[in-house]
């Protein structure tokens, strides 16, 4: 996924503005950058390879100007260098690209034919290509773009200008989103609002195949067939905070602290005081005989623990399956199955392309997911909301804990007949007070002897047993995301099956315990590693620890009801990646190779 920004103004400002843009985008592509601006009647373009602020030093030598295109890139097609860094030009066009040209190796051969001599490895400059082709005979410039709609497959949110329209931006989507601002003395056209919120609230999103020309003064919006489209214009209620940090040293860090606050806005929104005001605002799961969870990544762990607490209270069959093996997989869907894809992003292509494939199939689908308006949240049949706010982390933290407490809600509403009015009323206790835990968790949790047992270590495995598992892969993956510390998760029961192998002296094995069912269990699998020189490094339920454990560090979890367990166990592993990452020296918030959304398969 990459970001695109672009201004169409009064005033000379331009560059400023772009930058402010794609350092709010960076989050979603950061390994090369570009901008494009009018200046007089010719277009100048300047690229950098590695962060914004490369590219901002280089700007500063070129006058401002009042309209350009800019871009932020996580590449697909070709290395991250300076060439294939957007935007692209040919002829008269130049443009940025989100997405992914799916038949650009056919044309590239074609146009080369057409003597186009392409200077990048990117489909990007095939689709500009594209357009330049057809403006060389087509002088309608809304034309062109709805014939290149007819000959560029695969997906794409363009930003675009021609040469010899000074102060005109074109946009056009499919199947990556594009958004419009719409300011005092000028207009946006972006990849999403954060890039233009701290210009401008009022803003409208473009549908799919729609196209827009945008000038200073004037949006116009157009469908597929070039026929007029009103715009809904909406005003943005983001809270600018979100996407600023606000004195933390990253927004990883600042994304733990906020925890605790979505987690009760997301479950406010469903319920106030009563699990059975859940009735009126979560799906009926009981007229289901199938459910499948479907997600990629953290979200993808997320729906394991959905699986194992409905499975276990609500005894509803489940399977939960990353979304990429799930669509080439044969899944086996009928009336009575509900596909619940789960995204922070709400445009993460796997998961989106399963809902697509669900949807086709007329089989019922739901998405949980935090980003509104995303192409998820359009197309689900059911929706339910995290309220997460922004999450400019690329590893999340905050967005995950959200996404847990709806699961937490939609097992709690589907197993309520199973439960005691005594557990009910303990359960609606702790809900109410989950902010507490968490702050009490982040303030009280002492990592150093943790931090100091892993760092510099060439494996760390994460063990537990039933959800503690499903944990303990999010742990492990939080690790590997930001610390680049090989990190493996295993069933606790699984090691001596082949893993205990490697096990040598000091290995570092995380240990979680919060299910009390299992705790003996976990112990002695603890202990087998332990006999091998491992070091335990343990985090417990703090009602299940006793002193004859033999743990080299312990942390201590809050006993909650186990339906809200997952919302605070992972709490202790996101400030140990978090602070391994600090100590050393490691791009938090932006990891190597890695992009906040993935919006290619
Ligand atoms: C987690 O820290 C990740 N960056 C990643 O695994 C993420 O959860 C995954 O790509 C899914 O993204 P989504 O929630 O936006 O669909």
């Amino acid at each position: 996924m990459c970001g695109i920004i672009g201004y169409a103004g009064s005033k000379p400002c331009a560059h400023g503005v772009l930058l402010s843009g794609l350092k709010a985008l960076e989050y979603r592509g950061y390994d090369s950058s570009g901008i494009a601006s009018f200046q007089g009647d010719q277009i100048k373009i300047v690229k950098a390879k590695g962060k914004i602020k490369e590219l901002e030093e280089k700007i500063k030598d070129v006058p401002e100007s009042t309209c350009g295109i800019a871009h932020t890139r996580w590449a697909t097609h070709g290395e991250p260098n300076e060439i294939n860094a957007h935007p692209h030009k040919v002829g008269q066009i130049t443009l940025v690209h989100n997405g992914i040209i799916e038949n650009a190796a056919a044309l590239k051969k074609a146009y080369e034919k057409r003597g186009i001599v392409f200077k990048s490895d990117t489909d990007s400059e095939v689709a500009c290509a594209c357009l330049a082709i057809l403006y060389r005979t087509e002088k309608n410039k809304l034309n062109v773009l709805r014939e290149a709609a007819k000959i560029l497959k695969g997906s794409y949110a363009f930003g675009i200008m021609f040469e010899d329209e000074e102060g005109v931006l074109y946009g056009m989507r499919k199947d990556s989103p594009l958004v419009l601002g719409i300011g005092e003395d000028g207009n946006f056209l972006a990849s999403d609002l954060s890039a233009f919120v701290r210009f401008t609230r009022k803003y409208a999103v473009i549908d799919e195949n729609q196209i827009v020309r945008i000038t200073n003064k004037e949006i116009e919006c157009y469908d597929k067939d070039l026929k007029h489209i009103e715009l809904k214009t909406q005003i943005s209620e983001m809270d600018i905070s979100t996407i600023e940090k606000n004195g933390y040293d990253s927004f990883l860090l600042k994304e733990i602290h906020e925890e605790g606050k979505v987690v009760m806005d997301t479950i406010h929104h469903y319920m106030t005081q009563s699990l059975h005001e859940l009735s009126k605002t979560m799906i009926d799961l009981k007229k289901y005989d199938h459910l499948y969870f479907v997600a990629c990544g953290s979200a993808y762990h997320v729906g394991l623990l959905a699986k194992n607490l409905i499975e276990k209270y609500a005894r509803i069959p489940c399977n939960c399956e990353v979304a990429s093996e799930f669509r080439y997989n044969s899944p086996i869907l009928d009336e009575k199955t509900l596909v619940v894809c789960i995204s922070q992003s709400g445009e993460t292509a796997d998961t989106l392309a399963a809902l697509r494939m669900v949807n086709k199939m007329g089989i019922d689908s739901c998405a949980i997911v935090n980003v509104k308006g995303s192409s998820l949240e359009k197309e689900a049949k059911y929706v339910l909301p995290t309220l997460a706010g922004v999450e400019i982390s690329v590893a999340t933290t905050k967005a995950y804990c959200a996404q847990v407490a709806v699961c937490a809600l939609l097992a709690l509403h589907a197993s309520i007949d199973h439960l005691s009015s005594l557990q009910i009323h303990m359960i609606e206790k702790q809900l109410l007070k989950l902010d507490t835990y968490i702050h009490k968790l982040i303030s009280d949790t002492k990592l150093d002897g943790f931090v100091s047992s892993i760092i510099n270590k060439k494996n760390v495995f994460f063990i537990g047993r039933g959800m503690d598992y499903a944990l303990s892969m999010e742990g492990a993956l939080k690790l590997k995301e930001i610390t680049y510390i090989q990190a493996v998760a295993y069933p606790a029961g699984e090691l001596k099956h082949g893993t205990i192998s490697l096990i040598e002296k000091d290995t570092p094995v995380m240990v979680l315990i919060s299910d009390e069912h299992l705790v003996d269990k976990s112990i002695s699998n603890m202990k087998e590693v332990k006999a091998r020189g491992a070091k335990i490094l343990l985090v417990i339920r703090e009602d299940l620890y006793h002193e004859n454990i033999e743990a080299d560090e312990v942390i201590f979890l809050p006993k909650v009801s186990e339906f809200l367990q997952g919302i605070v166990s992972i709490v202790p592993y996101q400030l140990l990646a978090h602070h391994i990452a600090a100590q050393m020296g490691c791009d938090i918030d932006q990891p190597k190779n890695l992009a906040k959304s993935v919006t290619v398969e």
